[in-house]
């Protein structure tokens, strides 16, 4: 007798013929978790906008390290939330800075983590913005000495990858260049090569105190409607010397996650980004949805798309979710 339709059912018939056949897997290490550090503090300060994330304070620097050591993750990326900060920045920059002396600590205590350092302007400038305004203009070229001057201080602290954020044009191309100029020619650079200028990231602004006093971000992140610009940020990136490449946000973009998974070879790096934690967060609470369920299939469905690793706020959940 003919077949008359193919029996895809076949492969599904029990837990162990499902997972023989499954193509795409979590693992501890997929997961780059963010850490945000506050200066002059005793405590940890909570984020409301995003439950279970909080501030660490430098003093309790040890213990969050336990932590994540513990659960198996392999990498965090470093924010910086500064006491002080002025129109140009200066925070960023001091090599007794937040982030600097916190980079040296984990360096110190945890070698084996791998340290990723978020290279912008924003926590730290009093208006906000990812690059220096002048007269209500957000310049590109003087703003890349200032995140060049970044990212030297960041590998001077023993930072094991650098992860511009800014989107100011050319900045592979500086950072690069400074970096080598310094003797850090090893230092890998991860580039937020495609970041859309995305309302999911109201509730970071939150986390890092980093919302726009004035103005949006529009004239430097990319419009939401477009996907062939991200053909061409990612090819500018390349050229200039990116390491990674960073998808930022995930969820709405995987279309472009697929599109640059296609194209390139570089390992790529999904940014599921603060908003949209919080919404799962927030429907968890009420009983909703299914927290493990469904961050479990979020994160699987970024790597299927076509990211190698992920940045994360579920990383601590869904690395205790992987040992159960
Ligand atoms: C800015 C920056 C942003 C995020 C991290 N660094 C975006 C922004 O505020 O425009 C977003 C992260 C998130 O939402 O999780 N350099
Ligand atoms: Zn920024």
């Amino acid at each position: 007798m003919a077949n008359e339709f193919k029996r895809h059912r076949r492969l599904r018939q029990s837990a162990s013929l499902r997972s023989m056949v499954r193509e795409t897997h979590l693992h501890p290490e997929d997961f780059i978790f963010p850490l945000f550090v506050v200066e002059g503090a005793t405590e940890n300060n909570d984020v409301g906008s995003m439950p279970g994330v909080y501030q660490v304070a430098y003093n309790n620097l040890k213990k969050e390290l336990d932590e994540i050591i513990e659960l198996g993750l392999t990498s965090v990326i470093i924010f910086g939330v500064p006491e002080v900060k002025d129109p140009y920045g200066k925070e960023a920059y001091n090599d007794d800075g937040i982030v600097q002396k916190s980079i040296r600590f984990i360096k110190d205590y945890a070698p084996q983590l791998t340290v990723v350092a978020d290279t912008c302007l924003c926590q730290y400038t009093d208006h906000g913005h990812c690059g220096v305004v002048n007269g209500g203009v957000i310049e590109n070229d003087t703003s890349l000495e200032l995140l060049a001057k970044t990212a030297v201080t960041q590998a001077e602290a023993g930072a094991d990858i650098i992860a511009p954020s800014n989107m100011m044009d050319g900045f592979v191309t500086y950072i690069r260049k400074a970096l080598d100029e310094s003797g850090f020619p090893q230092t890998p650079i991860m580039s937020y090569a495609v970041k859309y200028s995305s309302a999911f990231y109201g509730p970071f602004r939150d986390a890092a105190h980093s919302t726009p006093q004035f103005g949006d971000r529009d004239t430097y992140q990319m419009d939401p409607a477009n996907r062939l610009e991200a053909k061409r940020e990612v090819k500018s990136d390349l050229e200039e010397g990116a390491d990674f490449l960073i998808i930022k946000p995930a969820l709405s973009y995987m279309d472009i996650l697929r599109d640059t998974r296609e194209e390139t070879d570089v390992p790529l790096v999904a940014y599921n980004v603060s908003g949209e934690y919080s919404m799962i967060k927030a429907a968890a609470s009420q009983g909703w949805v299914d927290e493990k369920a469904i961050v479990t299939e979020k994160l699987l469905s970024m790597k299927r798309a076509g990211a190698d690793l992920i940045v994360t706020y579920h990383a601590k959940d869904m690395a205790r979710w992987l040992k159960e």
